[in-house]
């Protein structure tokens, strides 16, 4: 089982810039790209939030169009800059969204891995919650099969980056999920977007990763008191290839065009 993992496209109306700068409906179609470069193909991809960046109806529409073009089941949670209700509308007729409240889901019929999206987006803040509603929900999913290899996807990460100004935005209460994931060893990983880089660390007794934004990178400023910036880094996304004698092994992928296949030696 081979999982593509995107993040954080933040996609505009067609012919419209992100922050009136950066061409992220360009550049999001290039990862398409690459991603249909792949070989082996991934059976299914994942989105980890920030799918538009204002949360317009005509941002989903023109989102919408471009996903149509991945050929493989694409799973999505809302990260603080999409609008929950817009994403439901758009959205709503794929089976896994959910026709009311948070935008959690959980897909067991993808092959070996059992896939949990957890919305814990606040509507109308930037900052993410682990609430009483949503550490319910999870509970009862994982109990549903304990034993089950299983992902779990959220947009804002549980922890402290070091980055300051993101920090300020993360999801808070992550001591619950790590007590509950804690009580879990078949979670394989946590996958989280927001962040707009890649880190990995232990948490809950598992392996945390974030994925990069298809479009920026929030700056790489570990001060206490950092200023707050992004770059245009090279893009990324995560390959997650489930092995099963031996776990999950995730892959961080530039994408764009690169000299090679080089001589290996
Ligand atoms: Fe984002």
């Amino acid at each position: 089982m081979l999982i593509a993992h995107l993040s954080d496209p933040h996609l505009r109306p067609r012919g419209h810039l992100y922050h009136n700068i950066i061409d992220s409906n360009a550049m999001f179609l290039t990862a398409i790209r690459h991603l249909a470069s792949l070989d082996p193909q991934p059976d299914l991809v994942l989105l980890s939030g920030d799918l538009v960046d204002m949360g317009t109806e005509a941002e989903y529409a023109h989102a919408a169009e471009m996903l149509a073009l991945i050929p493989q089941p694409v799973f999505m949670i809302p990260g603080n800059h999409d609008d929950r209700e817009r994403f439901r509308a758009c959205f709503g007729h794929h089976g896994y969204v959910a026709h009311a409240g948070p935008l959690h889901f959980a897909v067991g019929d993808q092959g070996a891995l059992r896939i949990l999206g957890l919305d814990i987006t606040v509507p109308g803040a930037h900052h993410g919650d682990m609430d009483d509603a949503t550490c319910l929900w999870l509970e009862e999913r994982l109990a549903e099969e304990p034993d089950r290899p299983t992902i779990i996807m959220m947009h804002q990460p549980p922890f402290d980056s070091g980055i300051p100004f993101i920090d300020a935005y993360c999801c808070r209460q992550g001591a619950r999920l790590a007590d509950i994931v804690a009580g879990y060893p078949a979670v394989e990983r946590i996958l989280c977007g927001h962040i707009h880089r890649f880190m990995q660390l232990r948490f809950g007794g598992t392996m945390l990763v974030t994925a990069p934004s298809t479009t920026t990178a929030i700056a790489l400023r570990l001060h206490d008191n950092a200023e707050p910036a992004s770059f245009v880094e090279p893009p990324a996304m995560l390959l997650h290839h489930w092995r099963p004698q031996l776990g999950l092994v995730t892959h961080l992928v530039p994408i764009g065009s690169f000299q090679g296949p080089l001589h290996f030696f």
